[in-house]
């Protein structure tokens, strides 16, 4: 049995070698030695060769998501990431392996919930993580109208992006985002490596930009983003590309919006990828021609189904009893009956009670943060009934008010 041992700062030289090989990349590893680091020490853990001890083959990492929405409570979320593999050990059970020693890690730090951002989507149904939420990423066109809403309250300030000056203010109104799945960047060092403006993050754009919408005199949200200039056979081509929003009231969300569609020299709008509920869709007035494209945003495993589903609150009464299967976490297996008045504390317990629903710990992850409905999931021949009306009552319980979606990549 291969060990999967922790892996400390003294061996980052290796861990970004192994990640090289992993996504290909043309900065040599020197290089990316100097980038402010988000790896979480105490939480990174790899696979040596075993007839080459010293020879790093594979490493994974897990961020503390301390504080993470789920519908009417807060979490704390193991954040699955930096998955490689070195091409000379894949498909030869590493991942796999990882995967075992992730679980366990999370079930003795008291993490209920695993979350990921997938690099290919065939990857982690086989570990039981559902797909829990999707997001939309659009390209507007330079002027694209929005339906009139009163922003006299609130002014902007547009300035380059500083971390002493505008840090603080970006962690500060990220984290008062109540949206399931809405994970901030857990450490200062996280921050400074998201902020920064290492090659991964700029490409060939303009430094990072801030626009604060401000209300008598305090800062209330803000759009960070990057403009590229070009010329077109036609003239000015420019590309704005808007890296995140917090803009939580409509007036804020307009303000931010209408700015960032009417730079000077540009053309084209890339929005972040967003929630499918984001406010920015029922503000514009031309949809359609808004390019959008759907992907799935985040992944999620319920490592202790009943720890799990008691931390979070239902939107209506529920009292269902659920026959999960769980080929990975075996322990989580079996039936669980989830009781809950509308956003009361739930009683979820295991139980001799006859089952209402059957479905795998995989589905139970996709529904976990309220975007993906048990209805929409027996449409699709993955949960099954076996009480009448009880896939609605679920359904309706397991939803949540706002889509879930994590605004950034991790
Ligand atoms: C994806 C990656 C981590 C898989 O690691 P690995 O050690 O080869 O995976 P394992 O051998 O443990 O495979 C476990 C199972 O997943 C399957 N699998 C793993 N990666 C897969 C992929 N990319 N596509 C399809 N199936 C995959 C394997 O076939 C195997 O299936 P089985 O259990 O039915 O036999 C590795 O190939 C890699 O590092 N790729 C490049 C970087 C990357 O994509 N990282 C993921 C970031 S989210």
């Amino acid at each position: 049995m291969t060990d999967v041992v922790p892996l400390g700062p003294d061996r980052l030289r290796d861990i970004i070698d192994v990640d090289t090989w992993g996504f290909p990349s043309a900065i040599p590893v020197d290089e990316q030695l100097d980038w402010p680091s988000p790896l979480p020490w105490g939480r990174t853990y790899g696979i040596e060769d075993p007839s080459q001890p010293g020879r790093l083959a594979a490493f994974h990492a897990s961020y503390a998501f301390a504080n993470t929405p789920v519908p009417g409570a807060r979490l704390p979320i193991a954040g699955l990431t930096w998955v490689c593999v070195h091409p000379q050990y894949r498909r030869q059970g590493m991942l796999r392996t990882m995967m075992d020693a992730h679980f366990a890690h999370c079930l003795d730090r008291g993490e209920a919930v695993s979350m990921l951002y997938a690099a290919e989507p065939i990857i982690y149904g086989r570990f039981g993580y559902g797909l829990g939420a999707r997001q939309v990423q659009l390209t507007l066109p330079r002027g694209a109208a929005l339906r009139p809403v009163d922003t006299a309250d609130v002014t902007v300030r547009i300035e380059h992006f500083d971390f002493e000056a505008h840090g603080a203010l970006v962690a500060r109104l990220h984290g008062a985002v109540e949206r399931p799945g809405w994970v901030t960047r857990p450490t200062d060092a996280h921050q400074r490596s998201f902020l920064s403006e290492v090659p991964m993050r700029k490409g060939d754009f303009e430094t990072l930009r801030i626009l604060v919408v401000e209300r008598d005199g305090d800062a209330v949200g803000y759009a960070l983003f990057r403009r590229k200039f070009a010329w077109g056979v036609g003239g000015p081509a420019g590309i704005v590309r808007v890296v995140e929003v917090a803009a939580e009231e409509p007036a804020i969300a307009h303000v931010v919006w209408s700015r960032m569609v009417d730079f000077d020299l540009t053309t084209e709008i890339l929005t972040p990828h967003l929630a499918v509920d984001d406010p920015l869709f029922s503000m514009l007035v031309d949809y359609r021609a808004t390019k959008p494209v759907a992907q799935d945003n985040l992944w999620v495993r319920l490592v202790d189904v009943g720890a799990a589903l008691a931390g979070r609150r239902y939107r209506s009464d529920v009292d269902v009893v659920f026959e999960v299967t769980d080929e990975v976490i075996p322990a989580n297996a079996g039936r669980w009956l989830v009781r809950a008045m509308e956003d009361q504390e739930p009683e979820v317990t295991r139980t001799d009670r006859l089952a209402d629903i059957e479905l795998d710990v995989r589905e139970l992850g996709a529904v976990y943060l309220g975007g993906i409905s048990l209805v929409e999931l027996a449409a699709a021949g993955l949960v099954t009934e076996l009480t009448d009306g009880a896939l609605v009552q679920a359904s309706l319980a397991f939803g949540s008010h706002r889509a879930p979606v994590a605004s950034w990549v991790f």
